[in-house]
């Protein structure tokens, strides 16, 4: 299926062909590639960030060359921890090609949304963001916690937002649960893989008004009901086990 899709799109087969020749990523599975250059061609996103750089930084800047409408100017903002691998791409990457597209290394930091806490870019360029790819940084500090956490760009760049932004967050479970518990179930889907698509986590258009944690009335309206009451068990009888 996705390898139909690629030979259907021969402007995609040709970056794609490219991105191997030359970026040595490890990067996302072809039916992610084809799910990105699907998604940016039915949205029309005009400014978007990359958490993590590589072979789908080819994908999305190439749809978003063909879904780019006249007079707008797309951007995107792919940002990098690794400095190593940031110099990599940046010589890897067909700049003149795709003059729109900024690489931005920055090292990986903490942060803390209530008592979520999660990896960050130290430092993202500020932006009208309307669609967020979440494939970096590392899940892992270990000099702060030896356990996998989520990563809250995209939840840092919601505190800030009164635009709706939406995310595709490429299989990162922790990721996934981390925001299904900021922005509750209605908000975030997580779709496993299979039939020629990869484990993707889908966010539906949110603001800030969105982040349930933030108040507390809605949260307790919200999420909270789920953990309400267990059949008919007594608290005594529950804590019993
Ligand atoms: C899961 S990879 C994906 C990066 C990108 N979204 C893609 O699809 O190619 C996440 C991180 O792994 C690192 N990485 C990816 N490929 C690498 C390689 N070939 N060598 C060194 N580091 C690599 C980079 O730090 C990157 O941000």
């Amino acid at each position: 299926m996705a390898r139909a899709y690629v030979a259907e799109h021969p402007r995609l087969a040709e970056v794609l062909a490219h991105a191997d020749r030359v970026s040595g990523s490890t990067g996302v599975q072809l039916a992610d590639s084809v799910f990105l250059h699907k998604a940016v061609l039915r949205l029309r996103p005009t400014t978007v960030l990359e958490c993590g750089t590589g072979r789908s930084t080819f994908v999305l800047a190439q749809a978003m060359a063909e879904a780019a409408q006249p007079g707008t100017r797309p951007r995107l903002v792919s940002m990098e921890h690794d400095r190593a691998w940031f110099e990599a791409a940046l010589r890897a990457f067909p700049k003149d090609e795709f003059p729109f597209v900024e690489i931005v290394h920055s090292p990986q930091a903490l942060h803390g949304y209530s008592f979520v806490r999660g990896t960050v870019y130290s430092s993202v360029p500020t932006a009208p963001y309307d669609l967020v790819f979440v494939d970096g940084p590392g899940q892992e500090m270990s000099s702060v916690h030896p356990h996998t956490m989520c990563n809250l760009d995209f939840i840092r760049l919601v505190e800030q937002s009164d635009r709706p932004v939406r995310a595709i967050i490429d299989n990162r479970k922790h990721t996934v649960l981390a925001y299904t518990v900021i922005l509750g179930r209605a908000k975030v889907r997580f779709f496993p893989g299979g039939r020629g698509q990869g484990s993707l986590g889908i966010v539906a258009p949110v603001t800030r008004k969105d982040l349930l944690l933030a108040d507390k009335m809605a949260m307790r309206k919200t999420l909270f009901p789920e953990f309400v009451r267990i059949g008919g068990d007594t608290p005594l009888a529950f804590l019993e086990g």
